[in-house]
């Protein structure tokens, strides 16, 4: 604890010497939550982060979180230095959406207006006319909708079919997944439910839709803690990265939060509701990048200069 509380001390002093400020998600290590929170950065979900990195009036950001909030921040601000603990955390959905591919894709369907969603790297956002993140996402389709369009996806099939049952829009999916959220099952938790009768279900819409069926509250990471705080309930059954588990407990502590179920430990499990890239942001490495200004986040500006018209028109729609 006190070598923990030395490198934290250590942190706080740096952030202040460098006029930095650090940016969190909610999955990634508690202490790193609670710098973020203590020194003025954010810990919020991925449209906030967007949000507050660009209003900030620092010119150095620490984003403590995966590769593309990263690179949406430096897309959003690109006279500011955008720093990352590990800039080898990255994302399945990500991974799953090669630029190549995609431009393929879009090419074959040339009368779709293409959403992406955030967690994609900056080339397909530069190819696409919204982005969208898991709080807004709805609504944005909804309105696309309304105005007749028809839709191209990508890359997460789960959130993308829950969407299109909730509006009725034409959308044409890619077939990409969450590797944490993908394992919690249908089957297991409705079992869970049986166990806990007065526990309300929360889950993330990156998750598969028998899970999605089973929710009392869907949305985003920060749509999840605000409902912690408002329904009233004693007992949550939590679906998405346990990281969400730390903020849950401190908005409220006396609820009790179980996980939902997963795969469990049998070899199919490879996450076990943990996001092993949001893992990689650790103290060491963010107290490294504060000291050496290593790990930039650099976009090339013909892309970055494509790619901020979608994701302003998020912000635009949002505000
Ligand atoms: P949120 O925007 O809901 O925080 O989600 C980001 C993410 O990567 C979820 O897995
Ligand atoms: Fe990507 Fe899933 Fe990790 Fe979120 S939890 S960053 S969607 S791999």
């Amino acid at each position: 604890a006190t070598e923990r509380e030395s490198l934290k001390a250590r942190i706080r002093q740096l952030l202040k010497e460098k006029q930095a400020v650090l940016v969190a998600h909610y999955y990634v290590d508690a202490d790193l939550q609670d710098l973020a929170e203590e020194t003025g950065g954010c810990v919020s979900d991925s449209l906030e982060m967007a949000r507050f990195g660009r209003d900030h009036a620092a010119q150095t950001l620490v984003v403590a979180g995966v590769r593309f909030m990263g690179e949406t921040a430096k897309i959003l601000s690109p006279e500011k230095r955008i720093l990352m603990p590990d800039l080898d955390a990255t994302c399945s959905l990500d991974l799953g959406c090669p630029t190549d591919e995609f431009a393929a894709f879009c090419d074959a369907h040339p009368d779709r207006t293409v959403v992406v969603y955030a967690n994609t790297s900056a080339a397909v956002k530069a190819r696409a006319d919204w982005m969208v993140t898991s709080s807004i996402g709805l609504d944005i389709v909804k309105h696309l909708h309304e105005q007749g369009k028809k839709i191209l996806w990508a890359p997460d099939k789960h959130l993308g079919s829950y969407i299109q049952k909730q509006t009725g829009a034409d959308m044409l999916l890619w077939q990409g997944s969450c590797l944490v959220h993908d394992e919690f099952k249908g089957a297991e938790l409705e079992l869970m439910r049986q166990e806990h009768p007065h526990a309300k279900v929360l889950v993330h819409p990156e998750s598969p839709e028998a899970v999605v069926a089973q929710a009392d509250v869907i949305g985003s990471t920060s749509q999840l803690i605000d409902a912690v705080r408002t329904l009233d309930a004693r007992e949550f059954i939590v679906a998405t990265d346990n990281g969400i588990l730390h903020k849950m407990r401190m908005a409220a502590p006396d609820k009790i939060f179980i996980d939902a179920p997963t795969a469990g430990n049998s070899a199919t499990c490879k996450s076990c509701a943990h996001c092993p890239w949001m893992a990689m942001n650790g103290l060491q490495n963010l107290l490294q990048v504060l000291e050496t200004g290593s790990n930039e986040i650099h976009v090339d500006p013909a892309i970055g200069k494509k790619a901020v018209v979608c994701i302003d028109r998020m912000l635009d729609f949002a505000a």
